[in-house]
């Protein structure tokens, strides 16, 4: 499955994040990818506040990973920007936040390798001039659901 939609503004991201909120489930792994300021962060925000995430979601700056509790159960919130960057990519502490959460939405997973194959489904977000964004919703094949 892949459907491709064009987002005018960040509320309109967020309407796709929300709508895929009521297709995940537990055990699924979300990635995020697209170039700097595509809004990869502005869909996970949306996606978690979908799933019942109270508070604010960032993306973490220091460390992998940052977790949130959700009724569907622990949500992880990867960027694996900067440590892809500065080649220090440590692929058991992407994988025991992988096995710590029920869910896991994952920025920039280019930067750990093979990542794909865990993962349920691929958001690729692309800017299309000004505020206007191409995003691609597919399910992959892999990951445990
Ligand atoms: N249609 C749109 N969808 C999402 N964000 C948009 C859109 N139009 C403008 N923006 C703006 O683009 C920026 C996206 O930032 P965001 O942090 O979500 O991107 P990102 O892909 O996570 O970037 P980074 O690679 O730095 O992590 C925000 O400032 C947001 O307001
Ligand atoms: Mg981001």
């Amino acid at each position: 499955m892949r459907a491709t939609s064009n987002s005018a503004s960040p509320d309109e991201t967020a309407a796709l994040a929300k709508a895929l909120s009521a297709e995940v489930g537990p055990g699924d792994v979300i990635l995020l990818e697209g170039d700097l300021g595509a809004g990869k962060t502005t869909f996970a925000r949306a996606l978690c506040a979908a799933l019942g995430v109270d508070g604010p979601v960032t993306s973490p700056t220091f460390g992998v990973a940052h977790r949130y509790d959700a009724p569907i159960g622990l949500i992880a919130h990867l960027d694996l920007h900067r440590l892809g960057e500065v080649g220090l990519m440590d692929r058991e502490l992407v994988d025991d936040e992988l096995d710590a959460a029920d869910l896991a939405i994952v920025e920039w997973p280019s930067g750990a390798p093979g990542l794909e194959d865990e993962a349920t489904w691929r958001v690729s977000l692309a800017h299309a001039g000004a505020d206007h964004r191409t995003i691609a919703v597919e399910r992959l094949a892999g990951g445990g659901a």
